[in-house]
């Protein structure tokens, strides 16, 4: 088994191998090197059971840099519009000799569940469960971060927005503390905290103001609405006037703080325009950078790296 499920519980040694990894392949793409055979004659299937723009394109555009053969299921036009289930989609799929799972599902859990018990033979990468881990995420994260910043352990990191439904926030929690930032401060209203959010060794701030003080970097998420009962949905007006990533907000943070956004972003909900495209932002740097962290992940997973490790699941 090679699954990279969550980045918590991974060591230091482990996640810093994934980002030496992706950094070789960011120096690769700038040599135009396109494509190397690290994942000839294997075959990647992406089952995106919730809808996605940069994870799918670039587990897809990595893959084939790997020289692998993707299929992407398209889940909409799929058996499972005909009631096959999960597990019953799984299986035929591992009945073609598929040798990777990319899976993102609503339910959290759902990675794990296919590693464990569905397909235990098939790697399982997971693309986002429900609110409990977006593990490729948070790696490319940390890659921008430490290309901008260079070294983890003096930064102060502010993660504002909507924690309660974000796997975002959590994958990328368990990984700044691994890498060993200084502090990790959330900031949201109470009611988008989840409960006992301290034991996971964050400062906890509803006042943005208070929050954003002296930060190196930003990391803002999105209101997941899709997630959320509606009945407890905040006012966008609202929550921009208070949470909203502004000029005049980020002005509190050090001068030199970076700004980041996993995207989708939603333009005068959580992030003012000029801050998104301004000189600050890190927001499509992010987005290169995932191509070159799902290279890593994908093929340290295919050569056993992960399970030499002890760090699978
Ligand atoms: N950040 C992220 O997961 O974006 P997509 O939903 O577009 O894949």
């Amino acid at each position: 088994l090679k699954h990279f499920i969550t980045t918590e519980g991974l060591s230091r040694e482990l996640l810093t191998e994934i980002l030496d990894t992706a950094d070789s392949f960011v120096d690769m793409s700038a040599k135009q090197v396109k494509k190397v055979p690290l994942l000839r004659g294997k075959t990647v299937v992406n089952l995106f059971f919730e809808a996605s723009t940069r994870t799918l394109s670039t587990f897809e555009l990595a893959a084939k840099r790997l020289s692998a053969d993707v299929l992407n299921l398209n889940i909409s036009t799929s058996s499972t519009s005909k009631g096959e289930t999960l597990k019953d989609t799984l299986m035929t799929l591992h009945a073609m000799h598929s040798d990777m799972f990319v899976v993102r599902h609503s339910s959290s859990g759902a990675a794990h569940f296919i590693a464990e018990h569905v397909t235990p033979d098939v790697a399982v990468i997971n693309a986002g469960d429900g609110r409990h881990a977006h593990p490729t995420q948070a790696m490319l994260d940390m890659l921008t971060i430490r290309q901008a910043k260079g070294d983890f352990a003096p930064l102060t990191v502010a993660i504002v927005g909507d924690i309660l439904h974000s796997r975002v926030a959590r994958s990328q929690i368990h990984a700044l503390r691994t890498l060993g930032v200084n502090e990790i401060r959330v900031i949201a209203p109470n009611t988008l905290l989840p409960r006992n959010i301290e034991t996971l060794g964050v400062k906890v701030f509803t006042n943005m103001q208070e929050g954003i003080k002296d930060v190196d970097v930003v990391m803002m998420l999105r209101l997941q609405k899709e997630r959320m009962n509606t009945a407890l949905l905040p006012s966008e007006s609202e929550f921009y006037k208070l949470y909203g990533l502004t000029m005049d907000k980020l002005r509190l943070a050090k001068p030199d703080a970076v700004v980041m956004h996993p995207g989708p972003i939603n333009r005068g909900v959580e992030i003012a325009s000029s801050v998104a495209d301004g000189d600050r932002s890190l927001i499509l740097d992010q987005v290169t950078n995932g191509i070159a962290v799902r290279m890593a992940v994908m093929s340290m997973s295919m050569s056993g790296q992960m399970k030499s490790r002890g760090n699978e699941l």
